[in-house]
């Protein structure tokens, strides 16, 4: 096996049990967080065909893949995602829909239901229509409300998935009630990474420490007010906690990503990196291309790793953090992840930190995943 060389021990043993397929970048919503690529559009016609798409999941399931999100873009434009579920059902994957609810017609969820389809994320910003609106760049909210109801009708498991940041942070509360309410388990507020759409508005989307310590302090007393009815994670950002995170469990070791034109990648993110080998599965198979690929194995395992990190206690734990947040912050993907205290490239974070620690107010109009739309109304700091 190639990893052998690489002296990994990856908890997968060498397969990728996580598929993410990005069925299309296409979505109806205009988030300024959202992670899809800054040139998205281009990639528009080059989507993988229904037919593309059922040869990666049979490749994936031959790898070992256990479980799989199907989203995007928004994968509910995609008209056969009933189709791929089905496929997905019947060789054996565990299938998850990764969406923001906007599509999701009682009709359309059936039919998922009735093609395999086990879980749903569905992600929601806000329990106020005219915030959730503004922050999506379209009329959204009651969408996404209706969508929660109809989840929890025909008895998915379900994960509300809440992105947080400046603008939503102060709607913990309302949020948790709602979810609560609704009869939700599991509640992820995610305060956001910040990459493409969400680092090019990164001054305008965090929050303050002291803002994320008080929604850490609103969850804790939901948690103790629900037990273990409702699970509520809250992920604290990196840039604050002064260790990078484990970004994917290691770079290509449980983690495979297809981005809507057929490229595998050991993350969403991974084509920020330049200078990268990119291969699609439309020209290598997915075996070759999770083994030997020299973008796989490019930062796979810790034997790469720069000092600091080849030296750490926790290399084992962090796999060195982040390739592409590394490369977004510091120009080379190979560093040391700027989120860690012991990085000497960990300034850059400070930097990020104190200049919105310092802002009083927001200065700039938020950048729309599409467009230059504004939206200023509820920026007070
Ligand atoms: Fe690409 Fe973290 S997002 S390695």
């Amino acid at each position: 096996m190639p990893n052998e060389n690489q002296g990994l021990s990856l908890d997968g043993q060498g397969k990728p049990l996580w598929l993410s397929l990005e069925l299309t970048y296409r979505c109806p919503l205009k988030c300024s967080w959202c992670n899809n690529p800054l040139d998205f559009a281009d990639y528009g016609s080059q989507e993988l065909s229904t037919a593309e798409w059922k040869q990666v999941l049979d490749d994936a399931r031959a790898l070992g893949a256990l479980q799989l999100g199907f989203t995007g873009g928004e994968p509910l434009l995609r008209d056969d995602l009933e189709e791929l579920v089905a496929h997905a059902e019947r060789i054996g994957l565990y299938s998850n829909l990764i969406t923001s609810g906007i599509g999701l017609s009682e009709e359309r969820l059936l039919a998922l239901k009735a093609a395999g389809l086990k879980h749903i994320q569905l992600s929601v910003q806000s329990s106020q229509p005219g915030l959730t609106d503004a922050l999506v760049g379209a009329r959204a909210h009651a969408g996404k409300m209706e969508a929660a109801r109809l989840i929890k009708k025909h008895g998915f498991p379900m994960v509300l998935n809440v992105p947080v940041f400046k603008q939503n942070i102060g709607e913990v509360d309302a949020m948790i009630a709602w979810a609560a309410d609704l009869g939700i388990e599991y509640i992820e507020f995610a305060n956001i990474q910040y990459y493409n759409w969400a680092l090019m508005n990164r001054d305008e989307l965090m929050p303050t420490l002291a803002q994320v310590r008080e929604a850490e302090a609103v969850v804790n007393r939901w948690r103790d007010k629900l037990g273990n009815k409702t699970t509520i994670y809250f992920v604290i950002p990196d840039y604050y906690e002064g260790r990078p995170k484990a970004c994917m469990n290691g770079w290509g070791a449980i983690h495979l990503t297809v981005a809507p034109d057929g490229v595998a990648m050991p993350c969403q993110e991974a084509r920020v990196i330049p200078g990268l080998q990119f291969e699609s599965v439309r020209d290598k198979s997915l075996g070759w291309i999770w083994h030997e690929s020299p973008l796989f194995r490019k930062y796979r395992g810790v034997d790469w790793l720069p000092e600091p990190c080849s030296s750490c206690s926790e290399k084992d734990k962090d796999f060195g953090g982040c390739r592409c947040q590394t490369f977004l912050l510091t120009g080379d993907a190979g560093h040391a992840d700027p989120a860690c205290s012991r990085s000497p490239h960990h300034g850059v974070v400070q930097q990020a930190v104190a200049v919105r620690e310092q802002a009083v107010r927001f200065q700039k109009p938020l950048i729309k995943r599409s467009a230059q739309a504004v939206i200023t109304d509820f920026m007070d700091a």
